[in-house]
This record gives structure tokens, sequence and C-alpha cells, in this order.
């Protein structure tokens, strides 16, 4: 996940390939509770991995189920079968932490089951209502009382011995002005007691997020249960009803989330003779209201096929068809279609959007501030928005998108980086797509692509112990950037020839280079693995060093290296330290700094570090070994270490690590042609 400040998207070219995307979320938690409420064994494959769901995980062990995570998403849930089985855990206490989705549907079935239960949960969640579903619990006959205020959790349900006493014979009414979930946790609740007559709900003023009670209906289908209902008024649940396992079930991935990729497919050209977007884990046959997103996507011109758990998209009309859409089906999607109007011909109107104005931040208003950045022209209703795009690719504009810690804000204007300028795309807070996609921008890089030219390089070269590579490794943690230390490429080379036995010199520069061709060097995070071993002490010894310094002659070893390292410069951008990054590796760099320090300062510092580790040192021969380093690689024919041409100096010996990153951060963004000086 990337928790910069801002995520600077370089211009993309072309984007092919599979995607496999997060499960939804409201499908996974409810596909849990019918499992646990059937009898036998139920695998959930691809569940989402999420606050949410982990919170039902653990309620659902706390009331004795059997949870089986066996990891990669998938879960064994050995239901407890309710009255017809065996009866929930009592006395226990459960943590909704902040999930409605649990929450709401844990209540009303534990209410109908009996027992003595307290549900509680994070500030937040005591804030949300549940007053209208407790008072269709009470109606039938449940007891349950509010431990804080009336009408919010935390909840009491308790019941004497036995099983409650229910009125199920009048209609059971509920509010579906509120909050849909009311009603999918009754839907979900009363199969249970529905033995000698039919059950019936009814819905007291307007139902609302009807897609979601069509996810609920559809999924009791899977378990067994046949809800009928009237024009989304009157549900029937019939007498007789039991729930059953399905024996195995998939999450389908989200189908809002899938809308990314579909414009996706529709806006970029192939790569590599691969052609289009194949996304896995949601189909044609989705039960999700989002996936009418396909149909709007087809009339703006993207070609669309699909199966039962696929969709695979590839451009087709271009530029894409301006279109004028009711989006009341689609609210979440139709963000997406906005953005995509920036690459149609002529104006594009999204109406009956009102509901944007109350989600995350008032979409409409967002939505609009931002397209403008961009360059289009968009005239802004009370419900509707019309998008016309920059006339030509002169008139599209560098933006930094401000994202309202809105995730589908920042998730749709990524797409803005496929511009005919070639303008790259700021995302500010990217870390906001976290609420439903932690992973989407790598999901994005994974199948996107620019010209290699496009992917920004930040070179950072220098003598030994000048904090190069404290301060790259650093600006690449600001900017989300890949991460490249090319000297221990050196140091992995050299120890890995050690321990071949091989002698470290010119004799030997076949047989090093060979090594160094075929490495099996990895980088995690700070560590860094050759081939099962961690190497990462190993290879930052002072005699690791020196090793490195004398294979680093070797012209074969460095050109064997160079294919490694060009691999490195991936998306969305990569900051390299070493001695040459500016002058061999990456001379086409847009920002070379050159760092030094006085020889006095930097034994200082090395001194200070192996003392700090608790090793013994002597600041001289510090010196001296630091010198003579210094002196091979300045001196070696191959590649020696020097400044490029177009390298800024930076001489940090009197500055601290922290005003160094900044240095070179106010360079990077003195590069940039975003407006915000927001390169902290
Ligand atoms: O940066 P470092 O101390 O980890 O580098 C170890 C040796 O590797 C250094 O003495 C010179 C060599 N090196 C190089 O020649 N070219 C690079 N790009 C990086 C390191």
């Amino acid at each position: 996940m990337f928790a910069t400040p801002f995520l600077d998207l370089p211009p993309l070219a072309g984007a092919a390939g599979s995607v496999q995307l997060p499960g939804s979320k409201s499908i996974s938690n409810r596909v849990l509770l019918l499992a646990a409420l059937s009898q036998g064994q139920t695998e959930v494959h691809d569940l989402l991995a999420s606050d949410d769901t982990r919170v039902m995980l653990d309620a659902l062990r706390e009331l004795g189920c059997t949870v089986d995570e066996a990891g990669n998403g998938l879960v064994r849930i050995t239901g407890l079968g309710g009255l017809n089985g065996t009866l929930p855990r009592s006395p226990a206490r459960l943590f909704m932490g902040n999930a409605g989705t649990a929450m709401r549907p844990l209540t009303a079935a534990l209410a109908l089951l009996g027992g003595e239960y307290q549900l509680s949960g994070v500030p937040r969640m005591h804030e949300r209502p549940i007053g209208d579903l407790v008072d269709a619990l009470r109606q039938l006959g449940c007891h349950i009382d509010y431990l804080g205020n009336d009408g919010y959790p935390p909840l009491h349900i308790a019941h004497g011995a036995g099983l409650p006493q229910l009125r199920l014979q009048e209609p059971i009414r509920v509010r579906g002005d509120v909050s849909s979930q009311f009603l999918t946790a009754l839907l979900m609740a009363l199969p249970l007691v529905a033995r000698e007559q039919d059950i019936v709900i009814e819905v007291v003023g307007e139902l609302i997020s009807r897609p979601y009670i069509h996810i609920t209906l559809e999924l009791l289908a899977r378990f067994g249960i046949a809800v009928r209902h009237d024009a989304w008024q009157r549900f029937t649940i019939p007498a007789g009803s039991r729930y059953q396992s399905p024996g195995s079930i998939h999450v389908e991935a989200d189908a809002s989330s899938a809308s990314y990729f579909i414009a996706l497919g529709a806006i970029a050209t192939g790569v590599n003779g691969q052609n289009g977007i194949k996304i896995e884990g949601v189909g044609l046959d989705s039960i999700q209201g989002d996936i009418r997103f396909v149909e709007a996507a087809r009339a703006m011109g993207a070609q669309i096929t699909g199966g039962p758990n696929w969709l695979h998209i590839a451009r087709g009309s271009w530029p894409l068809k301006a279109i004028e859409l009711d989006c009341n089906h689609i609210p979440d999607a139709a963000m997406t279609l906005a953005v995509m109007a920036l690459y149609a011909e002529g104006t594009t109107t999204l109406t009956n959007i009102a509901s944007w104005r109350v989600k995350e931040t008032d979409r409409l208003a967002a939505m609009a501030i931002e397209l403008r950045k961009l360059g289009a022209s968009v005239e802004e209703g009370a419900d509707y928005l019309r998008v016309t795009p920059p006339a030509t690719a002169r008139d599209w504009r560098a933006a930094s998108i401000h994202t309202y810690d809105d995730h589908r804000v920042a998730m749709c204007f990524s797409l803005a980086a496929f511009n005919p300028a070639r303008l790259p795309v700021r995302i500010e807070d990217p870390k906001c797509v976290a609420k439903t996609f932690p992973d989407y921008f790598e999901a994005l890089f994974q199948v996107a692509q620019a010209d290699s030219g496009h992917v920004p390089v930040i070179c950072i070269d220098g003598p030994t112990a000048s904090g190069k590579g404290t301060v790259a490794a650093e600006v690449a943690a600001r900017l989300g950037y890949h991460f490249l230390d090319s000297g221990a490429l050196y140091r992995v080379t050299a120890l890995a020839a050690v321990q071949a036995g091989i002698n470290l010199s010119a004799e030997n520069e076949a047989a090093i280079a060979q090594l160094a061709r075929t490495l099996p060097v990895r980088f995690e995070g700070s560590q860094i693995w050759l081939g099962d071993a961690d190497v990462s002490e190993a290879i930052r010894t002072e005699e690791a060093g020196m090793n490195a310094s004398r294979v680093s002659a070797l012209p074969l070893v460095r050109k064997a290296l160079i294919a490694l390292q060009h691999g490195f410069r991936r998306l969305p951008g990569l900051v390299a330290d070493g001695r040459d990054m500016g002058t061999v590796i990456f001379p086409g760099a847009p920002l070379k700094v050159f760092m030094t320090a006085s020889a006095a300062c930097r034994a200082d510092r090395r001194y200070k570090q192996l003392i700090s580790k608790g090793l013994s040192a002597n600041i001289f021969d510090l010196r001296a070994d630091l010198e003579a380093r210094d002196a091979r690689d300045q001196n070696r024919s191959a590649a020696p270490l020097k400044a490029a041409q177009d390298a800024l100096a930076l001489d940090n010996s009197t500055l601290t690590i922290d005003e160094t990153v900044s240095q070179v951060l106010v360079w990077w963004q003195e590069h940039q042609p975003f407006a915000t000086a927001a390169a902290g």
C-alpha cells in the first residue's frame, strides 16, 4: 500500500494482462454468516481479508463454529445448523469493530436463537443506528436491551432458559429508508424459525439500496432459502425453510473495484503483443448491482466479453463515445465514467447522481473541481455532471488531484495518466484506497506500462559512507518509488565468489561475471537474500565492502549486472544509489545527485556506526580504508566514480539525513509540472 503523502503516476502508455480483485465485502460477510447458520462444512473461496471480515470470523469462533483459515482466501466454516443443529455458545461477548455487516445480522440471528449475548464495537459503531432493527425484533418477542444510548449499540440480548416465544403470524414491519442492512439482517435470520408457517416482512417507507437486498436474496438462494418478494416491499420466507450449505462457494470480486480495470481496458492500448485486460473473480452473471457498469462502458466503446467468473475488456471505439446516462443504478461505478469522459469525443452527461453529494465527500463537487484541473470543461448540476474533454492534447494540464479521503476519487483519477499530452498525474493521499482496495495501485502497476523513458529515476551517486544509501532509501520511501542499492549487488557478487572459492583477481573475471549474470539475489524490504541465505549482515562488513570494490573494477562483472539494474526501473519510479547510476546505468535520468561529504566526516560516521553495533574500530584506519576505496573506485577504467555532467552536487558534511533528504525532494519537486509544493 502507498502510504506516501502523494503518488506521482508517470504518463501511462498501455496495459494488458490479468488482475485479481479483492472480494466483495458485502458478499463476504453474508456468506460467512450463512455458512455458520447451515449444518456441515462450507468451503468459502476468495474471501476478502479486511477488518470487517476479521470481526465476523472472530465472532463466529466465539459462538462455537469451527473456522479453519487455510490461507489464500480459503476459509472452511463448520456451521452450527441453527435450530436444526447446535445452538450458539452462550453466554458470549462479541466485539464487532465497525462492521455493520456483522453487527446487524448477528444481532438478528442471536436474538432469534436464544441465549445471552453482549454485542459491542468501536466508539463509531456505538453512533450507528440499530433501533429500527431492534424494534422489529422486539415486535417478534425478542429480548434486547441497550447498554448505552437508546437506539444504538452496545446491546444485550437475554433470554431465559429455552427458546424465545416468537410472534410470527403477523407480518414483521421494518423501516427500509435508514439502512437496507436491517432488512438484510431479518432476511438472513428469520429462515431459522420459519417452520410451520410462512414469515412475512413488510418494508415501511421506501427501500433504499435495493441492489444490496438483491445480493442478500441471491445468497440466500444459494443456501437453500427461496424468498419471494412483491415489488421489493413485501418479502415472504416460505414455511419449512432450512439452511443448506452449498458445500463450496466463491466470493465474487468487488464489482465497483472492477470498474477501474474495465475502464483501463477500454482506454489503454495493448502491450507486448498482448491485448486487453482480464479480470478474474467477477463475471457477467455477477449478483452485484455495479456489474451494470459493463453496459455503460460498452456504450462508450469498450469491447467486453465475459463468463461466469471473468471479464475481458479491450479497446473498441477510439476515441470513446460520449454518452448521456441515468446512473441511478450504478452510483459508485459511475464516477469512473466521468473520468472515461476525458477520452470521449463530445460531451458526456451523467444524470440522477444526487446521491454523490452525501457519500465519503460531496462527490459531484469533487469530480467537477478535479476534472477541471486536468483541462476538462465541466458543468456541475444539482444532480448531474456534464464533462467535455480538453479540446486537444495541448489543452491537458498536469494536475495534483486532491482525493478528499475518498477511495473512489483516488482510483478513478489514476486513469487520467493515459492522457495524450503524456503528462504525469499526482494523486494526493493515495492510501485512502484502503477502504476497499488497499493494493489498488500495485494492481494497476502490474498491468499498466509506461514507456521506459517515462518511468522516473532519481540517481544518487557518491563515495562510500557519504550517506547516499540512507538518503536514497528514504527518498524512495517518501515518493513510494522502488529502491536500488546497486552497491549491494557488487557486495553480493563478491560474497558469492568468495563462497564459491573463487579468488577475486582479474584472471577470474569471466568466472565472477558468470556468477553475477545468474545471481540469485532477492531484495525483501531491508533484507537481502542470496539463494536461501539472508546475507543482509554478511555483506555489510568492511571486508565485504573492500571485496565489492575489487569485483566492481572488473568490466565484465559490471556488464553482467546491467540488465539486473535496469530491471529495477518499474512503475511508479526508482531511486538508485551507487557510483555510476547517473553516468552509465541511467544516463537519461531526470534527476542526478552527486553526494559527498569530507573524508573526515565520512570516517567519523562509519566509526560511530560500528561502535553503535558494538564493534571495535579505529577512526584513523577507517579513514585510510575509505580513501583507499575512493581511490580505487575513482581510478578504475570501467565506470569510475565521478559525477555525471548534469548531476547536482550535494555536500552533506554539515547536514543531517533529514536535511539531505529534503534537499533532494525539493530538487525533485522542481522537476515536476505540478503547481503544489507538496514534496515533503
Ligand atoms: O555503495 P557500497 O559501499 O555498498 O558499494 C560497494 C562497492 O561496490 C564500492 O566500493 C564500489 C562498488 N560499486 C560500484 O562500483 N558501482 C556501483 N554502482 C555501486 C557500487
